[in-house]
């Protein structure tokens, strides 16, 4: 319904513009109609119109309707800014110029005398319809380019000063042509256009226009080098305020883990170019770790002590490794430019982490993630319990991922782009660790959809985290957040399973008893699944209900503008790119709350690092079933999430959105904790570009 409305309300600023501006040049040019024939008919035309506009002007209040019904926040910047700025030039043309307008057109076959050309020309007949055509032109502006974000006073102080200034701009020339209308010669006046001022005056116009489009693209481009809090907008949350660094800071390398000890698992991981190669046969020119893609399986025991030592043989790429939803030591996050130097070709970085946590995890690069983990430099990251994985079990990693190739997109698992087979016992337990390594959620405004057939399924973990009392799921569609994670479990029955990506019918995984040949059916009809309500159980430290020390609202929208020099649909965070971003400001052991709002046109999959945070509602419906703890929320358009943490990992986190175009386009904000600094900065000067 959000999405209705908020479409509506686009089209519809377009449509009164159009409106009002031919209503604009007949209005102007009334007092010129030579017979008193031509007079009335314009006039009439005008009233025409202006019923028109009435009408469009309703529909328009029943989309901003819509979008109120799922909640105020979703149009209140209409109600606030907007509407008042369309309404007030509306109410002038409704007392000043409908009942001049009433009477000219019923005028009679009089000939047009000086008294009714200067009655048409009045300023106050003319210029309330100029003046609603400009708010039509700032409704525009503020459909497809600003987003309002709280406090509003900012905003409707530059909405309004273009309109108060065409009043008084549109008054002096208004009356200069009433001046011009009742002259005596008035009849031997001819209109003395010349092309040659018209067409002047039109090139000075698209200079000018030029030169300022120029200058909004220039100024858009990010500096050189800067830090990831060089700005001073924070958010405090309503809670104290507090600083970055100053006495008693602490910097990001101070935050390491630890240091001595042997590791329990050493790995090294050498990034490198590499040719890989999809089942279908389709090459990949790739980055890799190890010359594989994805990268080997890192697969530990919790409590182990894992060193993992990076080595950098790409000549023209720099790289890190983030351990996405693994809750390391802010200094072992690899964020290029937050927590570290990128890793330059030919030097090393060596990361130490304790495995606390029990579930399917990934690593990928932090540097130009987007380009860099779409051509391949990710890996499955396993936490096994200490005790081991339950007796019998087999477990299958399914990285979901979208190759490019210069004249395809290949929807795949790791290499798999065709199906694949594999036996397994009837009886045996099956544990299909689903991760999202894609940069893109599908396209039906739904994130990726995976499904299982064959045998009802169990969602035994989500992010990494168990799910108590899962229950059966018969042909379930899985949306999975880009960069989240699924743990699917089932007892292998007597028949054949499938798990199928939407996005290619010809691939996917069926797992077959011994000797079993055949092939489930894709079903894609089925519910989508949905964690809110899901499982039963399990104990939550915090819900909807308890007090927090700050609660941050997140208002995602997007509008066409530059950033860095380009032109995009910008993605934009409570009105803000990065680094204009708010950063947010907690204490440890702060009780968290953060309210992420989607009033934009496609889906954010949220990813804050460092912590797992607790769905406490959604659309305003309490989470109910099993604790929801994610790391990675898709956040659809028109849908509010509440989620809370526990402020218990210090340091300096990345908060972004995992669809990597939105955050290669401004779309990250930091969560920072008092008394943290970090010495790394980012930037074209610098050897980091985190997004
Ligand atoms: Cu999967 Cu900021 O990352
Ligand atoms: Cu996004």
């Amino acid at each position: 319904m959000f999405e209705v409305g908020e479409n509506a309300d686009g089209i519809l600023a377009g449509v009164l513009f159009l409106i009002w501006l031919s209503a604009a040049i007949l209005a102007t040019r009334l007092a010129w109609r030579p017979t008193p024939e031509a007079l009335r008919k314009s006039a009439r035309r005008l009233l025409r119109l202006l019923v028109a506009a009435l009408v469009v002007l309703v529909v328009k209040c029943v989309a901003i309707g819509l979008m109120l019904a799922v909640d105020w926040i979703f149009a209140d910047n209409r109600v606030i800014v907007q509407m008042p700025l369309l309404l007030l030039p509306m109410l002038a043309v409704a007392v000043w110029t409908v009942p001049g307008l009433r009477a000219l057109a019923n005028r009679d076959d009089a000939p047009v005398d000086v008294e009714t050309r200067s009655a048409a020309a009045n300023p106050r007949f003319v210029v309330p319809v100029q003046v609603t055509a400009v708010a039509t032109v700032v409704g525009v502006y503020f459909a497809y380019v600003s987003r309002p974000v709280p406090s509003y006073l900012d905003d409707i102080a530059t909405h309004a000063a273009p309109i108060l200034l065409s009043v008084l701009v549109l008054w002096f020339w208004q009356g200069r042509r009433l001046r011009v209308v009742t002259a005596t010669d008035f009849a031997r006046r001819g209109r003395r256009a010349s092309a040659l001022r018209a067409t002047a005056q039109a090139a000075v116009v698209v200079l000018v226009v030029a030169a300022g489009i120029t200058y909004v693209a220039q100024s858009s481009r990010l500096p050189d080098r800067m830090t990831m809090t060089s700005h001073d907008n924070v958010d405090y949350g309503g809670g104290p305020s507090i600083g970055h660094g100053g006495h008693g800071g602490i910097s990001v390398d101070d935050l390491r883990g630890p240091q001595t000890g042997k590791p329990n698992k050493a790995f090294t991981l050498t990034a490198k170019n590499a040719t890989v190669r999809l089942s279908s046969g389709a090459e990949i020119k790739a980055l890799t770790y190890n010359g594989q893609s994805p990268g080997p399986e890192l697969r530990v025991r919790e409590g182990d002590l894992v060193e993992v030592t990076l080595h950098n043989e790409i000549p023209d790429e720099n790289v890190t490794i983030h351990w996405h939803g693994l809750d390391v030591p802010n200094g072992e996050d690899g964020v290029a430019g937050a927590t570290q130097n990128a890793v330059e070709p030919g030097g090393s970085f060596t990361y130490r982490f304790l495995a606390e946590q029990v579930g399917t995890f990934w690593y990928h690069t932090h540097q130009n993630p987007l380009e860099a983990i779409r051509r391949g430099l990710f890996g499955a990251l396993i936490v096994e319990p200490r005790d081991g994985p339950p007796p019998g079990e087999r477990d299958f990693v399914v990285q979901a991922h979208e190759w490019r190739t210069p004249d395809d997109n290949i929807v795949s698992f790791g290499t798999s782009d065709t199906l694949q087979r594999q036996e397994v016992a009837p009886g045996t337990p099956v544990r299909l660790r689903l991760i999202n390594t894609d940069n893109n959620p599908s396209t039906d405004s739904r994130p990726r959809a995976l499904t299982v057939n064959g045998t009802p399924v169990r969602v035994a973990a989500i992010d990494g985290v168990d799910v108590n009392g899962p229950t059966p799921l018969t042909n379930p569609r899985f949306g999975l957040a880009t960069g989240g994670r699924y743990d699917v479990t089932f007892t292998m029955p007597a028949g054949p399973v499938r798990l199928t990506d939407l996005a290619n019918r010809d691939g996917g995984l069926v797992l077959a008893p011994p000797a079993d040949a055949s092939t489930p059916k894709i079903v894609d009809d089925g519910d989508h699944f949905d964690p809110l309500s899901y499982g039963s159980g399990g104990s939550r430290p915090f819900d909807a209900g308890s007090s927090y020390d700050r609660s941050f609202t997140q208002l995602l929208d997007d509008r066409l503008s530059f950033y860095n020099g380009g032109l995009h649909l910008v993605p934009i965070i409570n009105g803000h790119s990065f680094p204009d971003t708010p950063t947010l400001m907690v204490r440890m052991d702060d009780l968290v709350k953060v309210r992420i709002v989607n009033r934009s046109h496609q889906n954010h999959p949220m990813h804050l690092h460092g912590h797992h945070a607790l769905v406490l509602s959604r659309n305003g419906v309490r989470a109910t079933g099993s604790p929801w703890w994610i790391d990675s929320l898709d956040v659809i358009p028109g849908e509010i999430y509440e989620i809370g943490f526990k402020a218990d990992n210090p340091g300096l986190w990345m908060d972004h959105c995992h669809n990597l175009d939105h955050a290669a386009n401004g779309m990250v904000m930091h969560l920072a904790y008092e008394g943290v600094t970090s010495p790394y900065e980012l930037g074209r000067g610098t050897p980091n570009q985190p997004e």
